[in-house]
């Protein structure tokens, strides 16, 4: 991470533009996006975004494209009203009732075909139990399940009662969900009894249970079952799902009509500050964003089998394997367990089982495949027609790797750039319109305007192949709509640094991504990565903030920072850089002390590489650490300029501490 713009303003006599890769023609001749007109059309500012409002039903037809009169609170297909739940399922059932929308396989190989007609039923079912239960219109439903169907359904259940849901990765710990439990507002929890990793069965709701004690809030927890029978660990407190749904059973709830602009979902992702915060997403224009590149991007058709690798508890998940594939009616594969589980070669045997077409999964488990070998793909017999990346930059070796070992060289790649706050794809390729490059996202989506200010916000030249921060100068219909609760945050984070905040004129406003990026001189967009403390661990964000509040808790530290250590797998992990208060002493203990807190405040995935004992941080006069030193450390480079250090001779000091010298 945090590669510097100005210092890196000759990257590309750096870095080798990679060849050219042309999309095999049996792609091209059957592509859903296939008229290079679609560039000038979507791009008609707004109404080229009508098309993707037009994937969907709507119960009323919006007023306006567009309203952008309250810079930077945009608005969508202002009066329009439509029900997310009813894109995403019943508008199927006339012709496809009878098709599998989720496919899913447990850790065990246990198979459920869920179609259309079932999830419909089962959907309704689970709206009819949380209304039951009290939730309203409106009111926020936390839901922290992992990869089984209950999850899809609750996140459907929900938008069917125009409840928006805030799904918590059944990753974190019990800390990070009481967090967002009482960031959101939230009177409901949904959760589970347990599920299984690496074939243990896992308690789950332990979490919840510790959770409870931690939050400010009180609010009511729903509890599913992973077995047909419910666990004797669930507490009687709690509301059992099953039992609810049985009430219930065969029920219709009618899906609430809801404004274009309406949120459908929170999804909290890291920052610069200790807090998450909620991303808030609208209905009508994140629906129609995630349709409609599902549809061009993706190149899901109905009849496909989709499988996106990635778990629904991030946005990955959210956008491309529940809303844009079901919007489409397509069919959806999710797994429950991980991809070594029992052996290396599940995930091409389910990709062999399912026959499936197009396949989406993260560079962290590209290079995870790459290290495992190619003998566990070739032992199966899949065929892939297109294959996606999305949350970390591919470098070309691995992608290289992916394209002849997995795609046979006869799968069309894309590399997509986007964010939880962007809801969708914003830069990659069409892919039957592009040349594919290796390691490079490509081009901006229709109707997405991307540019490159340097820190001055001075705007660089086109395709100038030099570095700078990405911003994207037009607004599209699936951008968030607020920081949940907090519109001051959702401007000093994202607008205020490259926007004109005087102005009530849209196009003074600059959306802020936090990366950053080059354009070749081909037009061609190659991400560099966060420009902020965030670090990116196996295509999962996670603020510095967050990790060093999470080490603070240890009584025994009484300083610490962390950085970003390259890594070959999972792209970047965390460094803790510790100094212990007088007279504790540095032991292994204290380390594992240390891993525990992150463990128990962020979840077992944040866990720090490295501990390291230093005597002092690095700090600038004014006591500001300068983490980038620490990173440059880490990664064993030469070290940034010193010369503000208040004392120069810490970097060295702390590489001599690690080196035992
Ligand atoms: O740094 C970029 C990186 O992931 C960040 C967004 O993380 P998150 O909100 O968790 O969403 C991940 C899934 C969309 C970005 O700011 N990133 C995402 N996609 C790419 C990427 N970096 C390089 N190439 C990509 N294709």
């Amino acid at each position: 991470m945090s590669e510097q713009p100005d210092a890196d303003a000759t990257i590309e006599a750096r870095l080798h533009e990679q060849d050219y890769f042309r999309p095999p023609a049996k792609f091209v001749g059957q592509a859903n996006a296939s008229d290079p007109d679609i560039y000038d059309e979507v791009g008609e500012f707004p109404d080229g975004f009508e098309q993707y409002a037009e994937l969907l039903d709507w119960d009323e037809r919006w007023d306006e494209v567009f309203d952008g009169s309250n810079p930077p609170f945009f608005e969508w297909f202002v009066g329009g009203k439509l029900n997310a739940s009813y894109n995403c399922v019943d508008r199927h059932l006339d012709e496809r009732k009878n098709q599998t929308a989720l496919l899913w396989e447990g850790s065990d190989g246990e198979q459920e075909n869920i179609t259309y007609q079932d999830l419909h039923r089962r959907v309704n079912e689970m709206a009819a139990a949380l209304r039951s239960q009290g939730v309203e219109e409106d009111d926020v439903v936390t839901v922290h399940l992992p990869m089984v169907p209950a999850l899809p359904i609750t996140m459907l259940a929900c938008a069917r009662i125009g409840a928006p849901h805030s799904v918590v990765f059944a990753g974190f710990s019990a800390s990070a969900l009481a967090e967002r439990v009482d960031s959101a507002d939230s009177d409901y929890v949904v959760t589970i009894d347990g599920y299984y990793r690496r074939g243990e069965f896992l308690d789950h709701i332990e979490k919840t249970d510790e959770a409870l004690e931690e939050m400010d809030r009180d609010p009511q927890v729903l509890a599913w079952s992973r077995h047909e029978e419910p666990s004797d660990e669930v507490s009687d407190d709690y509301t059992d799902v099953e039992s609810l749904l049985d009430e219930h059973e065969r029920e219709r709830v009618e899906p609430v009509s809801r404004d274009a602009e309406d949120p459908l979902f929170l999804m909290y992702t890291s920052g610069t500050t200790g807090k998450p915060k909620g991303c808030q997403h609208r209905t009508g224009g994140y629906l129609a964003y995630v349709a409609a590149t599902s549809k061009n991007v993706l190149d899901i058709k109905p009849g496909d089998t989709y499988w996106c690798a990635a778990d629904i508890g991030w946005i990955t998940g959210h956008s491309y394997i529940v809303y844009g594939p079901l919007a489409l009616g397509t069919t959806s594969v999710m797994y429950e367990d991980t991809p070594d589980h029992p052996h290396k070669g599940r995930i091409w045997e389910i990709a062999e089982r399912y026959d499936v077409d197009i396949f989406h999964t993260s560079p962290t488990a590209v290079r995870m495949f790459m290290k495992w070998g190619p003998e566990y793909p070739e032992e199966y017999d899949f065929d892939f027609r297109h294959m996606t990346t999305v949350g970390e930059p591919i470098q070309p070796e691995a992608w290289l790797w992916y394209y002849k070992h997995i795609g046979d060289e006869d799968a069309v790649i894309v590399d997509t750039w986007w964010q939880t706050e962007t809801g969708g794809h914003l830069i990659t390729n069409l892919p039957a319109l592009e040349d594919m490059k290796p390691g490079s996202a490509g081009k901006a989506c229709p109707g997405i305007e991307p540019a490159l200010v340097d820190d001055g916000g001075e705007k660089l030249e086109p395709a100038s192949g030099k570095a700078g921060n990405l911003i994207i100068e037009r607004p599209w219909p699936s951008m968030l709509q607020t920081v949940y609760g907090n519109d001051e945050r959702f401007i000093s984070t994202y607008w205020e640094d490259f926007s004109d905040t005087d102005s009530d004129d849209w196009t003074d406003w600059n959306y802020k991504a936090g990366d950053g990026a080059v354009q070749a001189q081909d037009g061609y967009w190659r991400i560099l990565g966060r420009l902020d403390d965030v670090m990116n661990v196996a295509g999962h964000r996670l603020g510095t903030m967050e990790l060093e509040s999470a080490v603070a808790e240890v009584e025994k530290v009484a300083e610490a920072a962390v950085a970003a250590r390259e890594d070959a797998e999972k792209g970047e992990v965390p460094d803790v850089y510790v100094v212990v208060r007088e007279g504790v002493e540095e032991t292994d203990a204290v380390k594992e002390e240390i891993v525990a807190a992150v463990e128990d405040e962020i979840g077992k995935f944040a866990r720090p590489a490295n501990v390291i004992f230093v005597d002092d941080l690095p700090k600038t006069r004014s006591g500001k650490i300068m983490r980038r030193l620490l990173e440059n450390i880490s990664n064993e480079q030469e070290l940034g300029d010193t010369t503000t250090l208040r004392d120069p001779s810490v970097p060295e000091q702390i590489r001599d501490q690690m080196h035992g010298d």
